[in-house]
């Protein structure tokens, strides 16, 4: 039987986000509906507020989110009820040209519950990413629940399915940043932190944090940044120049995604170095670089899109590591608010207040 839940949705564009009745069908075949413990705030949840996403209101907002699962449907056995879980938006097909190619985690025709979660009149919701987290239990396909140690506190490892997991996999994954490297990262928020994290992690001799706000430098900095440079007040290019010897950083993140945060990446790179493209541009922006630059600077330019993980494969390994003490998730929760704090969450994150608001259920 479909059961009542409390939810947070976006009804209309900019409007302020609502606690409302959510109705969350039984798991249909290959679905599961997980008891919610906890959902990070993303900025990506604010762009859906906002229209910027696509314009299918009203959302059900929420994707960073970790629970146990309480049911399953017809055919699924990678999942059982009672199982703890971190929720992904990569549920990979096994069928696509990228996975048919054994590279999962570019798949192109990832899973997603077939049926809608709806208000109390029917009108079906749009969950964010497929997701729908803020809300105190959820209906998603059963490949987006990744089974990890259950000792792990839902808070920081529901920041595993989105934002840390991007920051960490641009760095580890997409970056390929190995022992003895230098990395910088430009924009030092959940993301670019994760980043920094990653790149010690990986065994980076040389972090640099880039950042215009000194309370995310002095963040990165607890979190393994070796050098911090507040590019407000300094040039972000020289300043890593120098710091690297005259070369620039084998690896550049961009965790900002602007033309000019990519245009530092671009030039603050060694030649033959790496660049990331992390940070989600919007339309209207443009890029224009001396194609002889391009070619001239060698190496590689790549864009990571969820920092190419495979929930599978680094969901447990990274919860491991978190449960060894070996990467802070912790210290990505600035604070725990309740299931009616998100508006209010949203702009202490457009003040730049916090890494992470996390809602606890
Ligand atoms: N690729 C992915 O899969 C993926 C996943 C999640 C989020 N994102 C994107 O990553 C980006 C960062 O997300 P976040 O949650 O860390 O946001 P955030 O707002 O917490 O962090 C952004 C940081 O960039 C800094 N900044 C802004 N302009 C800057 C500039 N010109 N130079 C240097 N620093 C600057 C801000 O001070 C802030 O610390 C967003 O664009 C988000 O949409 C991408
Ligand atoms: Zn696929
Ligand atoms: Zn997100």
């Amino acid at each position: 039987m479909a059961q009542q839940v409390r939810g947070v949705i976006a009804r209309s564009k900019g409007a302020p986000v609502e606690v409302v009745t959510v109705v969350v069908p039984d798991p249909g075949p290959g679905e599961a509906v997980v008891k919610v413990q906890a959902c990070g705030v993303c900025h990506t949840d604010l762009h859906y507020r906002e229209g910027g996403i696509n314009d299918e209101f009203p959302f059900l907002l929420g994707h960073e989110a970790a629970g146990v699962v309480e049911s399953v449907g017809e055919g699924v056995t990678d999942v059982a009820p009672g199982d703890f879980v971190v929720l992904n938006w990569r549920a990979v097909c096994g069928d696509c040209r990228a996975c048919r190619r054994g590279r999962p985690w570019y798949c192109f025709a990832t899973h997603n519950a077939k049926q809608k979660m709806t208000l109390t009149d029917g009108t079906e919701l749009s969950p964010a990413l497929g997701i729908g987290a803020f809300a105190e239990k959820t209906l998603v396909a059963a490949g987006q629940c990744t089974k990890v140690d259950p000792a792990a506190s839902p808070a920081a490892a529901g920041l595993l399915g989105c934002g840390v997991m991007a920051g960490l996999g641009a760095a580890i994954n997409t970056g390929g940043v190995g022992r003895g490297d230098s990395v910088a990262v430009i924009g030092c928020g959940g993301v670019g932190s994760a980043a920094v994290l990653g790149a010690r992690l990986a065994g980076a001799s040389r972090i640099i944090a880039v950042d215009v706000d000194a309370r995310k430098l002095a963040a990165a900095q607890k979190l393994g940044a070796t050098h911090t440079v507040d590019s407000s007040a300094a040039d972000a290019v020289e300043a890593i120049r120098e710091l690297t010897g005259g070369n620039g950083a084998d690896v550049v993140i961009d965790a900002v995604g602007r033309p000019e945060t990519y245009q530092q990446a671009f030039y603050a790179r060694d030649l033959a170095g790496t660049v990331v493209l992390v940070g989600v541009p919007t339309p209207e922006m443009q890029l224009e670089l001396p194609l002889l630059d391009v070619f001239g600077r060698g190496g590689a330019l790549k864009s990571s899109w969820y920092g190419d993980c495979l929930p599978s494969r680094d969901f447990p390994m990274l919860i491991d590591l978190y449960l060894q003490g070996r990467l802070d998730l912790d210290a990505f929760v600035s604070e725990t608010i309740p299931l009616d704090g998100v508006e209010q969450a949203f702009e202490r994150m457009h003040k730049g207040e916090v890494l992470r608001s996390v809602v606890l259920f």
